[in-house]
């Protein structure tokens, strides 16, 4: 077996993602509909294992951190409180001959990128996407879709806080949709118009906001890798005074190597008060804690970690891509960390003659892990399947397996084959698959 890391193109990804069921564009049958995407059966199992890993190590596995799952309508007025009304758009910039739209950030020249035409003047457009609550579409009953999950967990700062007893420094979490009117979406899922985020805020007494920065950049960097992602591909990038969001002091990307290029992961941000001092304000509810400890009243300071479901799995599956040769063949695989494939174990028999105790075996199995049952096509051709979607290891159970008890655990990486006890597997695979 030779390898060679092939120089991934992002359509050859999406195409591969599409052809085996893990995302479609949303509505394809009428010819889709811009930059929304829909998981399909392997893409579904992805995401949950990426949501429920994050999950797990940030909130329940934490003494200083509770959930949330707040609504994505919310009362307009979190929006000019949050200042996204009066700051969250982009420079928009229109062709005077071809009439296509830019955002004037990401033009290399001075002239139409489709037409060389002439451009007009920028002008702001903002991103949030507006509808009614009820049935008259009047600008008394005007709303916005989230774009960001944040201000759900702001605006029950002290809710969460009242009713689970914490105190700074805690966090509060949450995972959920979030809509932007992305003026030019591109890169597969890279930038969406409704994606999933996976947010923290952790607030802080304001003397220690730096040290909670640096311990959460530390310890959102070292997930990514904990993923299985190539370190090589991450790094920090600290954003420059004039790219800083409006409710920012400072902020740090963690960036992967994209196959266009390095780009924005997640971004840690030190929000300070801003959030907390803005609701206080606008709704009228002081926002301030009071600390007996210190007998210190004070408007915590917010560290934010805001990752992109959409985009980690979109890193996880660009990461995990490879092309090498096995027995002469070229073959595509996705090396994907065993924890998070969607399909652990792939059971075949080696004959259809064997499909009972074979299907018994995968039963047994998903108990503990994500198994499928294949019978067809030869083992190799099955094997293949596997590889494309990930699938760390694949079981044949032949017709010695009637007598020894035993079966071939072929590893998707080596392509090796072990012979183990039935009575073992489970244990076998547990340890190897890990956590
Ligand atoms: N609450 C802070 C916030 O929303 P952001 O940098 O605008 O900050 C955070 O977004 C993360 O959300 C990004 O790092 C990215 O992973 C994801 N994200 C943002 N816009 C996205 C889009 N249009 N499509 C997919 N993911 C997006």
């Amino acid at each position: 077996m030779t390898e060679t890391k092939p120089k991934i193109d992002i359509d050859v990804l999406a195409s591969l993602a599409k052809r085996r069921g893990f995302i479609f564009q949303s509505s394809e049958i009428y010819g889709g509909l811009g930059s929304t995407w829909d998981y399909g059966p392997l893409g579904v199992e992805l995401k949950r294992n990426v949501k429920e890993l994050w999950w797990r190590h940030f909130v329940l596995g934490r003494d200083d951190m509770v959930g949330l799952d707040s609504a994505v309508l919310m009362h307009p007025k979190v929006w000019e409180a949050s200042g996204h009304v009066s700051s969250f758009s982009d420079p928009l910039v229109e062709c005077k001959n071809c009439h296509h739209r830019f955002r004037e950030d990401h033009l290399d020249g001075e002239v139409c990128p489709d037409c060389g035409g002439e451009l007009m003047e920028a002008r702001q457009f903002n991103l949030m996407f507006k509808t009614f609550l009820g049935p008259v579409e009047e600008t008394a009953s005007e709303a916005y879709l989230r774009p960001e999950t944040a201000q759900g967990i702001f605006v029950n700062f002290e809710n969460v806080m009242t009713t689970t007893r914490r105190k700074p420094p805690f966090g509060i979490a949450q995972v959920g949709k979030a809509f932007r009117n992305e003026v030019t979406p591109r890169n597969f899922t890279f930038r969406s118009r409704e994606f999933e985020q996976m947010e923290m805020e952790f607030f802080v007494h304001p003397d220690e906001e730096r040290q909670w920065f640096d311990y959460w950049l530390d310890a959102r960097h070292a997930w990514y890798a904990s993923l299985g992602i190539n370190p090589e591909r991450l790094r920090r990038r600290e954003h420059a005074g004039d790219e800083l969001a409006h409710y920012a002091s400072y902020t740090t990307d963690v960036e992967y190597k994209f196959p266009f290029g390095w780009a924005e992961l997640e971004g840690v941000a030190n929000r300070g008060n801003f959030d907390l001092t803005q609701h206080g304000e606008h709704s009228g509810k002081d926002q301030a804690y009071f600390d007996p400890a210190r007998n210190e009243k004070y408007v915590p300071s917010v560290i934010e970690t805001s990752a992109g479901l959409d985009r980690t799995l979109l890193t996880v599956l660009a990461d995990a891509y490879d092309v090498d040769e096995v027995g002469g063949d070229e073959r595509t695989v996705l090396r994907l960390a065993p924890h998070l494939a969607p399909t652990q174990v792939a059971v075949f028999p080696l004959s259809k003659k064997l499909a009972e105790p074979a299907r018994k075996l995968t039963d047994d199995l998903r108990g503990q892990f994500h198994a499928v049952y294949d019978d067809s096509g030869s083992i190799g051709k099955r094997y293949r399947r596997e590889d494309e979607v990930g699938t760390p290891f694949c079981v044949t159970f032949d017709f010695e397996s009637l007598d020894d008890n035993a079966v071939t655990v072929r590893d998707r990486d080596t392509t090796e084959q072990e012979r183990i006890g039935l009575d073992q597997l489970a244990e076998y695979l547990g340890g190897r698959i890990g956590r």
